[in-house]
């Protein structure tokens, strides 16, 4: 596939056909992947292939919860789990709300899912610039979502898909355990992988000019 349309068409898939990912497949996605920056070059990323039963059904029990409280501060008419307006959803509505996430209910099938990634971080290798601001951190990030994303260009390129998913990062210690890593390798995505029920090619996303303006933040839009 060509790069722009393999840019303009990884989409995120949620529901895949029964047919396996092979594992040559899989590793030539992460091969090309592995290009991706990070900060140093120092490429904190570890990647671990979920296989075993029990341990998708643990991990598809804390995307679960989360989910459900995600719903909930949605419902609510929040942006949920927002750094910059807390949420007013006491966490037991979370039991109260439908789990409408298809996916999770037979994440431990890998006729359904053929592929889980857990994608974690190395936070001894990484150096965060905005460390020191009274903010959320969001310089880390940039030393992994490159690979994770490149994963799914990679994947949309052989005609697979998957979804970047970050919701097991809220059972972040819980997680830890059950994968066994050390306390300083950070959850940063979970992505199932599979080949898409529906192949989609439009996807909705705002115009160039929208975001981008000249000089200063309230400067004239950028058009050619
Ligand atoms: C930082 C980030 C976090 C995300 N977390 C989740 C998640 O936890 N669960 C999920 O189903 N999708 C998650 N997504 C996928 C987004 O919902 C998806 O990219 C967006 O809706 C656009 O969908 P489309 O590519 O199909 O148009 C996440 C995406 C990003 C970039």
């Amino acid at each position: 596939m060509e790069l722009n349309e393999v840019m303009r068409t990884t989409f995120s898939a949620r529901a895949f056909t029964g047919e396996p990912l092979p594992d040559e497949t899989l590793y030539r996605i992460l091969d090309n992947a592995r290009f991706a920056c990070s900060g140093a070059n120092l490429q904190g990323w570890r990647v671990i292939v979920v296989r075993e039963q029990e341990i998708r059904r643990q991990i598809a029990s804390i995307c679960a919860d989360t989910f459900r409280y995600y719903r909930a501060q949605e419902i609510a008419g929040e942006v949920p789990f927002n750094p910059i307006t807390p949420t007013e959803v006491d966490p037991s509505e979370a039991a109260r709300t439908d789990l409408r996430y298809p996916m999770l209910g037979h994440f431990d099938d890998v006729k359904k899912v053929p592929v889980v990634l857990v994608i974690t971080l190395d936070l001894r290798v990484v150096t965060a610039f905005d460390l020191n601001q009274a903010r959320i951190g969001v310089i880390s990030g940039a030393s992994i979502y490159p690979f994770a994303w490149n994963i799914l260009l990679g994947a949309r390129n052989e005609g697979f898909g998957g979804v970047l998913t970050t919701f097991l990062a809220n059972g972040e210690k819980e997680a830890q355990s059950i994968l066994g890593l050390p306390d300083h390798y950070a959850i940063a995505a979970m992505l199932p992988l599979g080949r898409p029920v529906k192949q989609l090619t439009k996807l909705k996303r705002r115009p160039v000019e929208s975001f981008t303006t000249i000089n200063r933040f309230d400067g004239a839009p950028f058009k050619p």
